[in-house]
């Protein structure tokens, strides 16, 4: 699968998004190195702090039908955004748990430009373990 037809999955994964609070509409589209890809979307809640990102939604999707670390190649995010839209600390965090730093990262902007980055370029200097 192209980066373009992931980022294609990432943006019909956006009209799912439940966004009743920002009208903020997220998709994405993780691709598993067996070529499975699943969606994600953001889940607000009215108690804001318990929203799910788009990002979140598509990694916990994929550890609950028994994959594991390691088994992730790519993700896509799309959003509304004229600027490529980045995913949140708290994402990078939990993507960081479960994906290589070589991982790409593919970003998309309002021209449906798709800028790749890896996972380290996002999160350099990475929390990972807890030994001293
Ligand atoms: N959001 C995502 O789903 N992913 C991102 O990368 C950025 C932010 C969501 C969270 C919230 O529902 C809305 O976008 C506004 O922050």
């Amino acid at each position: 699968m192209t980066k373009e037809q992931l980022m294609e999955v990432a943006r019909e994964a956006k009209k799912n998004a439940y966004k009743p609070y920002s009208n903020f509409a997220v998709g994405a589209a993780l691709l598993l190195q067996d070529g499975t890809v699943f969606k994600g979307v953001n889940v607000e809640n009215v108690s804001f702090g318990a929203t799910n990102c788009a990002e979140r939604t598509a990694i916990f999707t994929a550890i609950a039908d028994g994959y594991k670390k390691d088994d992730f190649r790519a993700i896509a995010i799309a959003g509304d955004t004229e600027d490529f839209l980045s995913p949140c600390s708290i994402c990078r965090q939990v993507l960081v748990e479960f994906c290589s730093p070589e991982m790409p990262v593919y970003l998309t902007n309002g021209k449906n430009e798709i800028l790749t980055v890896t996972l380290e370029q996002l999160v350099p200097y990475a929390f990972t373990k807890l030994e001293m």
